[in-house]
């Protein structure tokens, strides 16, 4: 299994993927992913295994106690971002349990790292809260309509990130 960066013509793919892994009324649209590989091309992988791309992560550096809306075009990156918003994983389930998130996963974090941003934020949906919280990510606070349409299961979830 190899990462590298997402491109466009991953996004059949990954429109692919995440219709396995959510209801429909969370799945975002086409043109919304391509445009956060506009706004930040760097910081989007996909796990290839010998089929093909089994799983994607796309992440873009962030601020302010707002998080980024579901299925909304990211405009720009805000120039003065400390934070590192993890927006969606998924691994098809013919990958699942080898290890594809956590390589994502850790991947990403060691990009936020190099980049400077001082902290992880992301909304865990359906369950994977446990999954998260093994890589160091605990409850966060946040207002309580940031999290309508996620799910009654969806949490508001940070870290620290610091260089190892
Ligand atoms: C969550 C998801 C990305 C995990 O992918 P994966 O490649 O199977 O994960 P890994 O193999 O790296 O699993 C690592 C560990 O997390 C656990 N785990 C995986 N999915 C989990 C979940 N939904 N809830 C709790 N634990 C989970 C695994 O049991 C494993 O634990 P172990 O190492 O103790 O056995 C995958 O199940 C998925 O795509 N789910 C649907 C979409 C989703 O919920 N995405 C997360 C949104 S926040």
């Amino acid at each position: 299994m190899q990462l590298r960066l997402l491109q466009e013509s991953d996004l059949d793919a990954v429109m692919a993927i995440q219709a396995q892994c959510y209801p429909e009324a969370w799945l975002e649209s086409r043109a919304v992913f391509a445009r956060k590989l506009t706004v930040s091309p760097e910081s989007n992988w996909v796990a290839e295994d010998r089929e093909g791309v089994v799983g994607y992560l796309f992440t873009h550096p962030w601020r302010g106690a707002r998080l980024p809306e579901l299925d909304t075009a990211l405009q720009a990156l805000p120039h003065d971002a400390d934070q590192h918003f993890l927006h969606d994983l998924a691994v098809h389930p013919r990958g699942r349990g080898r290890g594809v998130a956590a390589r994502l996963v850790l991947h990403a974090l060691a990009w936020g790292v190099a980049r400077g941003l001082r902290e992880a934020r992301l909304i865990a949906v359906l369950g994977a809260d446990r999954f998260w919280h093994d890589f160091g990510f605990t409850p966060l606070a946040v207002a309580h309509d940031q999290l309508a349409g996620y799910g009654e299961q969806a949490r508001a979830m940070g870290r620290v990130l610091a260089p190892t």
